[in-house]
């Protein structure tokens, strides 16, 4: 058996390339979008691809598994249930995918999303139970994987992990991320055992209420371009650049500069719009982070940008992208709306009616019903 985790530090995403050393044959699971890892193992190993399987659509990050699959002529495969706008191999709770004398056992685990998967692996030559099981963003380390990211649901999601954590304590456990913004409290190990999140998985120990209870409590903020990567996966956009690297340097200005800015800055607020409309800097104009890549057209590349969130991190995310892709003068506000108000300085509390990203004309902020954020 070969079996080697990749860890992507810019996402906090885990996959995972599982072969066969007796027949060579290979699976990947959850791969990123730049494959060249599992290509030098597939190459300097001598594997041949046989599954791109994605554990689900995913939402924070752009998959590689459609790339990977056309590459090497491997089967594309998600669980049935996937809506996608392209040809996949559908996989059944109970299937079994076969690498050599390897296993790979399908097991149905919704919750973060309907058609979310968990894979039981089973190598045949030592056991015929399971040693691992990639469990996706189903149960992580510390956490379980937050519901909303559409379709999701948390009494599914307690069930999953009541089945999940049913396995037998040995069984290691491989999650989907070991960081980021699916589970607030993964702990950043890459992986555990099912013995361990039995006993100190603090989501574990609750009853069926009080998990859902504490599902929908202080739900984070959707990460950022959410909407295109999404849709991306999907097959329904094809906007990779979307995935932000966050590697681009972009200045920062305090609150003081910013109350005392000049007259054509247009202020940003990467905010949800339930946070805006508590308040906000005047002047500023709505444009949650999840949505910025698939509005970008409503953002002028002829004034000054300063971008402005809560504190001071998602802004700078979103500053760092807007770089990315070509904006030129893109500050980031240090300490956000909250070094803004800490600092005695007034907010506007409108939440119907403001002015278009870029625009004289009025617009309404959205409302999406989400449990505001922190
Ligand atoms: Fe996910």
């Amino acid at each position: 058996m070969y079996f080697k985790q990749i860890l992507d530090e810019r996402c906090g995403c885990a996959s995972y390339l599982i072969a066969s050393r007796e027949t060579g044959e290979a699976a990947v699971v959850d791969p990123a979008l730049v494959t060249a890892p599992y290509e030098s193992v597939l190459r300097e190993r001598g594997f041949r691809l046989r599954y791109a399987i994605d554990t689900h659509v995913h939402a924070d990050h752009v998959s590689g598994a459609r790339r990977l699959a056309a590459a090497h002529g491997a089967e594309l495969c998600l669980h049935e249930s996937a809506t996608v706008r392209y040809a996949f191999r559908g996989l059944g709770d109970g299937e079994e995918l076969a690498l050599g004398r390897l296993r790979l056992r399908v097991l149905h685990t919704p919750g973060h999303r309907p058609e979310l998967i968990s894979l039981l692996v089973i190598n045949l030559e030592r056991a015929d139970e399971p040693g691992l099981v990639l469990t996706g963003d189903s149960l992580l380390v510390g956490d379980v994987g937050r519901p909303d990211f559409g379709g999701g649901d948390a009494a599914a999601q307690y069930a999953s992990v009541e089945r999940l954590l049913g396995l037998p304590d040995w069984v290691a456990v491989f999650p989907g991320h070991f960081e980021g913004p699916c589970g607030a409290g993964m702990c950043g190990r890459p992986s555990s055992t099912v013995g361990f999140e039995r006993r100190y998985n603090p989501l574990a120990g609750l009853a069926r209420g009080a998990f859902v209870a504490r599902l929908a409590e202080s739900v984070p903020p959707r990460p950022l371009n959410i909407v295109a990567i999404e849709a991306t996966n999907r097959g329904e956009a094809d906007m990779p650049w979307a995935m932000p690297t966050g590697s681009r340097a972009v200045p920062e200005m305090e609150t003081e500069e910013l109350a005392g800015r000049a007259t054509g800055v247009l202020v940003l607020d990467v905010r949800e719009p339930e946070e805006y409309g508590r308040g906000h800097v005047p002047g500023a104009v709505n444009l949650p982070q999840a949505d910025v890549a698939t509005r970008l057209a409503e953002l002028p590349r002829d004034r000054p940008l300063a971008i402005i969130c809560q504190s001071g991190k998602r802004s700078l995310a979103a500053a760092r992208f807007l770089a990315e892709v070509g904006f030129t003068q893109v500050t980031n506000v240090r300490g956000g709306t909250a070094g803004w108000a800490a600092a005695g300085r007034p907010l506007d509390g409108e939440v119907d009616e403001h002015q278009g990203v870029g625009t004289d004309r009025p617009r309404r902020a959205r409302s999406d019903g989400r449990t505001p954020a922190a």
